[in-house]
């Protein structure tokens, strides 16, 4: 196993679309592997795979009593409620703003053995699968807020460079 670079905003790997993954070999168990560790040891509840520079369709989410949730090629086919909570993003440190998303979710995938699976999911988890799977499309939660909050957190976020 191995702890991956987590691309931070402003790389452009972030702003890629990724691609569904075709077949599940060895390399991209592997890959899992290390995005687990690279995401437990940021202290993260979520990662994606383009935020370690890979640009496909697979999603990291602490499933907290249900332990790790991993799925490859993530779909949201049901949505209801709306909540506004704060959000951060390993790839946007130090940063955190309040976000509206969904309360509860249906996402349809594909489990680590290749098999379709269906979860519905509320609260807190629902909130990192939503934000894990916009950053499949290159959508980051800043581009979720209003513009001008987004122009003062990223101002903050230059300074710190
Ligand atoms: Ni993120």
């Amino acid at each position: 196993m191995a702890i991956l670079e987590i691309k931070e905003y402003g790389e452009p790997v972030l702003r890629e679309k990724a691609l569904p993954v075709k077949e599940i070999t060895p390399e991209i168990l592997n890959l899992i592997k290390d995005m687990a560790e690279t995401m437990y040891t940021a202290s993260g509840v979520g990662l994606a795979a383009l935020q370690v520079g890979v640009p496909k369709r697979i999603i990291l989410v602490d499933g907290e009593e249900d332990g790790l949730i991993v799925l490859i090629n993530p779909v949201i086919i049901k949505s209801e409620g709306e909540v506004v909570a704060e959000e951060g993003c390993l790839s946007v440190p130090d940063i955190y703003s309040q976000v509206m998303r969904s309360s509860k979710v249906t996402i349809k995938a594909l489990n680590e053995n290749g098999d379709p699976i269906e979860i519905t999911k509320e609260d807190l988890i629902a909130r990192a699968l939503q934000h894990e799977i916009d950053h499949l499309d290159g959508i980051l939660f800043v581009d979720r807020i209003g513009r001008m909050e987004r122009q003062i957190l990223l101002n903050k976020l230059k300074k710190k460079k």
